[in-house]
């Protein structure tokens, strides 16, 4: 491994407090890090007791609050870049971030995209393609990790597969696409080795991977495989039913969910059957040297979670 020159330098991870962000944390603790060249960057110190106790230094960062920015970025010699989770504010949180970045004279930026973002459909990829942009105008040295799908996200983490799993059907409107699934866990493992260097360390490390951009998918999976694997782990039958997008939508209100995320999530759906969520890239398994976790192993976890 090669980290960081010297003992002052620091990767600064924000959004540390979520769940990718601190899975980055522990792995770079994990890769031999020493704790005292980690910051985590987070909206509320106050919640950050978790991470004060590996030894990582808390720094209080909140996008919508410019001016905690660049305190926060300084002496970044690596700054991994997670956005939110809020939908419609997520591009301009990016840009306060990235504004202080080079404020900050941060040596190089990571950014947590989505796979495909310059081409996808999907409509939550268009903040992705306006940060990206962003950051390739600020000049600075940067890395773009495109993330897969979360696998946990197919596998009942949005919550309605006991309700799949009791009627008997899961719905989607994603047809036969195909999902390049990856856990966060492995998604983190490759974030901590680009932010270590696995090209190398200090200034030659920003130059070496001044614009590489990691397309980062697992083995790929439809919804029908998604239902066929649950069936076939929990002994109850669960087939896969595609609806029109339309329909799909109306589905997820009628389980309650507000009419706009349910909008959101019947067009994540409709980008699988677009390809969207698709890639032949293995960056993943070449950034993290073994194979990404299988669909089949995720949902074991989960089922010993019902
Ligand atoms: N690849 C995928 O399939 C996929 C799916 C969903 C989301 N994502 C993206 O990946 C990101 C990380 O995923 P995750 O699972 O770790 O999400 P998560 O657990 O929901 O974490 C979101 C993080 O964003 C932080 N945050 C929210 N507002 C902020 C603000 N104004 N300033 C600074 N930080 C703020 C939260 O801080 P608090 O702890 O203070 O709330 C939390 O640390 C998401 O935020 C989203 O952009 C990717």
């Amino acid at each position: 491994m090669s980290t960081p020159n010297g003992p002052d330098q620091k990767i600064v991870i924000t959004a540390a407090t979520g769940r990718l962000g601190r899975l980055v944390v522990a792995e770079l603790l994990n890769q031999g890090l020493p704790a005292g060249n980690i910051a985590a960057a987070v909206r509320s110190p106050q919640t950050a007791a978790g991470l004060a106790e590996l030894g990582v230094e808390i720094r209080h960062a909140d996008y919508t609050e410019p001016q905690t920015l660049v305190p926060a970025f300084a002496g970044a010699d690596r700054l991994l870049l997670i956005p939110s989770a809020e939908y419609g504010q997520r591009f301009p949180q990016m840009k306060n971030a990235i504004d202080a970045a080079v404020e900050a004279s941060v040596s190089q930026i990571a950014y947590t995209s989505f796979v495909n973002t310059p081409v996808s459909t999907l409509r939550l990829a268009d903040e992705h393609k306006q940060a990206e942009a962003y950051v390739v105008r600020s000049g600075l040295p940067f890395t773009f990790l495109r993330n897969g799908g979360y696998t946990e996200l197919y596998t009942g983490e949005l919550g309605d597969i006991g309700r799949a799993l009791d009627s008997g059907v899961m719905y989607g409107c994603a047809g036969e696409g195909r999902v390049s699934g990856a856990t966060r866990a492995d998604l983190a493992a490759a974030a901590a080795r680009v932010l270590l260097g696995a090209v190398g360390s200090g200034q030659a490390h920003a130059a070496a991977n001044n614009g590489r951009v990691y397309e980062l998918g697992g083995a790929a999976f439809s919804l029908h495989e998604v239902a066929a694997e649950f069936s076939r782990q929990s002994g109850r039958p669960l087939r896969y039913q595609d609806l029109s997008v339309g329909e799909y939508a109306e589905a997820l209100t009628t389980q309650g969910l507000p009419r706009e995320f349910a909008d959101l999530l019947a067009d994540t759906s409709l980008a699988v059957s677009n390809g969207d969520w698709f890639t032949t890239s293995n960056d993943l398994e070449q950034l993290i040297e073994r194979p990404a976790a299988p669909l089949a192993d995720v949902i074991a976890t989960q089922l010993r979670v019902f």
